[in-house]
């Protein structure tokens, strides 16, 4: 590369903070663009970052047109992905895109044909993918140290409250969509990660806690299960409202053994009679700053230089949404919806 890449952040709420930071440690590139409904706000984020070339819009297509931008960033909010998303495909930018990346199916297919149709890099923003203990979870699973897997539990349990700046719009139905949508959509990515296989059945059920504290306009827990080709149960347990610090629960049990988050008991190792405790970095925060963007912004860089497809792109995104999605449809109808989603 005989230039640096052009990068745009639309939004400047809580997660560009972790995307800004990402990208400047990054020396090939630079942060030239961000949107905002304010300039002033977007200037204002230019400079809290020290961002000198930077140019601040409120108009992403008076974005897309300018020069210099070679791949956006998408932190606003849910609702907006994909419309924005198309846009940038549409004016050949690479992209990554926040989580979840559409709130229906047909937004997820039109974002997912865009991206394919003008052949931009994408990379979804399921960040944990990056976290140690899960670089650590499937080299164990890779090893074969706990056999072959049969059940699987991942879980997202973050009370999205007050102190959480999304908090202001993503109790909305039209802005959040649903629990699993607005976060447990990252321990359904991680379920299809560990377990390596398509899943091909769904179901769900979603409640209310007693009197709705947080004034959710959609079901704040949620349960899924899903059942994978080979016939590996998983379990997805979100809860957004729930009272407690923020756990991201793993439980992978295979016919040689099981991995309790960074604890291993294994057939393979004789005269092992308790858990072996392994050090690592936990998913155990929710806060932007602990999340590996640094790791993922890396990856999607590779990726725009190189030419090569991410295994977190959006069309692989689109199966964690289709269980997301799956689960809501088969709490409504009461039957189990079957996969792809038609
Ligand atoms: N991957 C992860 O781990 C992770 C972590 C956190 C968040 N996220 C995702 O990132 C996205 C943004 O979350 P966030 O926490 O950054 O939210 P946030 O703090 O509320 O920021 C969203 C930004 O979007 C812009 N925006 C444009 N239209 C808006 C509208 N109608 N209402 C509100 N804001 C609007 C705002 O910037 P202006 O006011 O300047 O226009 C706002 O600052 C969400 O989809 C969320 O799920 C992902």
């Amino acid at each position: 590369m005989d230039r640096k890449l052009g990068i745009a952040i639309l939004g400047t709420g809580d997660v560009s903070s972790g995307h800004i930071a990402a990208y400047q440690r990054n020396p090939l590139v630079e942060i030239r663009a961000i949107l905002s409904r304010d300039a002033a706000r977007a200037s204002a984020k230019a400079r809290q970052f020290g961002l000198e070339n930077c140019r601040a819009y409120t108009s992403l297509d008076a974005l897309l047109k300018s020069d210099g931008i070679d791949a956006v960033s998408i932190c606003t909010p849910h609702h907006l992905h994909v419309e924005q998303g198309v846009a940038c495909a549409q004016a050949g930018k690479h992209m990554i895109v926040e989580k979840p990346v559409a709130l229906d199916l047909p937004g997820l297919r039109k974002l997912d044909a865009a991206v394919r149709e003008h052949g931009v890099r994408s990379v979804v923003s399921f960040v944990l993918r990056w976290n140690p203990l899960f670089e650590m979870i499937r080299a164990i699973l890779a090893d074969g140290l706990i056999g072959k897997l049969f059940h699987a539990e991942v879980d997202y349990l973050h009370g999205i409250t007050q102190s959480i700046s999304l908090y202001s719009w993503v109790t909305r139905r039209a802005y959040g969509g649903t629990a699993l949508l607005t976060g447990g959509c990252h321990a359904v990515d991680a379920l299809r990660w560990f377990v390596g296989k398509e899943a091909v059945e769904v179901f769900g059920f979603a409640n209310f806690s007693e009197g709705n504290p947080l004034g959710y306009e959609y079901e704040p827990n949620s349960v899924t299960l899903v059942r994978f080709e080979d016939g590996t149960m998983g379990k997805v347990a979100t809860s957004i409202e729930c009272v407690g610090p923020y756990t991201f629960p793993i439980v992978l049990m295979g016919n040689g053994g099981t991995i309790r988050d960074n604890r291993l008991f294994t057939s393979r190792w004789p005269g092992q009679t308790g858990w072996a405790v392994i050090p690592s970095i936990l998913p155990d925060s929710g806060a932007v700053t602990h999340h590996p963007f640094n790791a993922q912004m890396d990856h999607f860089i590779d990726c725009i230089i190189s030419g090569r497809e991410s295994h977190c792109n959006v069309a692989d995104a689109v199966k964690t949404h289709e269980i997301c999605l799956a689960s809501e449809q088969a709490r409504l109808t009461g039957s189990p919806v079957r996969l792809p989603l038609q």
